[in-house]
């Protein structure tokens, strides 16, 4: 790629996307640094996606998927290695973020091993603990679950929302009505 900026599309994923977003995703997974998916799950969750276009190229992706009423997980953000450091993972992460704030979601968050890349979007590390919907979905079935290596982290979009820790947050009960709040 030439060294002047990229014009960068940005689109909802559609079906078409699926190949390229497995293609990209599982072949960065294969080297370690991303979780990868199956393509039912890229399926499944497809309306999670965005994908990037550089001059009419597949760039990259990412998904906003939303784990409880206060909070969404940026998840399988990735960008073609010979488009990094362009700005296209900024790009996508900022709509993925823009898509929390017009949900209405107070907090977004990530398992990542690339921190810099989003402290510099204003994400703070915490506890894996603080995130107890993650923990008991996700993380349970997690292989890496009594050894993980990912750093948490969390970027607050409304500040006056409480932060529930595992002590005083409300998960449902089977059986019981489900309140919001
Ligand atoms: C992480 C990733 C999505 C970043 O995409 P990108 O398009 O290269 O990143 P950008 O060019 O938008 O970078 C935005 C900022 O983050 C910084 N940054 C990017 N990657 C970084 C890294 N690995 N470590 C530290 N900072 C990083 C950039 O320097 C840039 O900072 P600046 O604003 O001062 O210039 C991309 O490198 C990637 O696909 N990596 C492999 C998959 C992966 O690790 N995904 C994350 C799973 S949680």
């Amino acid at each position: 790629m030439t060294s002047t900026s990229p014009t960068i599309v940005l689109s909802r994923a559609t079906i078409e996307h699926v190949e390229p977003i497995m293609d990209l995703v599982n072949g960065l997974a294969a080297q370690g640094v991303m979780l990868p998916r199956s393509p039912a799950s890229i399926v499944e969750k497809l309306r999670d996606f965005v994908v990037a276009y550089v001059d009419g190229e597949f760039a990259g992706c990412g998904a906003l998927a939303v784990i409880w009423t206060d909070i969404a997980e940026i998840r399988s953000i990735a960008v073609d290695p010979k488009f990094q450091k362009f700005g296209i993972g900024r790009d996508i992460a900022l709509r993925l973020i823009d898509d929390a704030e017009e949900l209405g979601i107070a907090r977004v968050m990530a398992f990542t091993y690339v921190l810099g890349f989003f402290e510099k979007l204003g994400f703070e590390v915490v506890e894996h603990s603080s995130l107890p919907h993650k923990v008991f979905t996700d993380c349970l079935n997690c292989p890496k679950f009594h050894k993980c290596d990912e750093i948490a982290v969390v970027k607050v979009l409304k500040p006056s929302e409480p932060t529930p820790g595992l002590s005083n947050v409300a998960l449902p009960t089977p059986g019981q009505p489900f309140r919001i709040g």
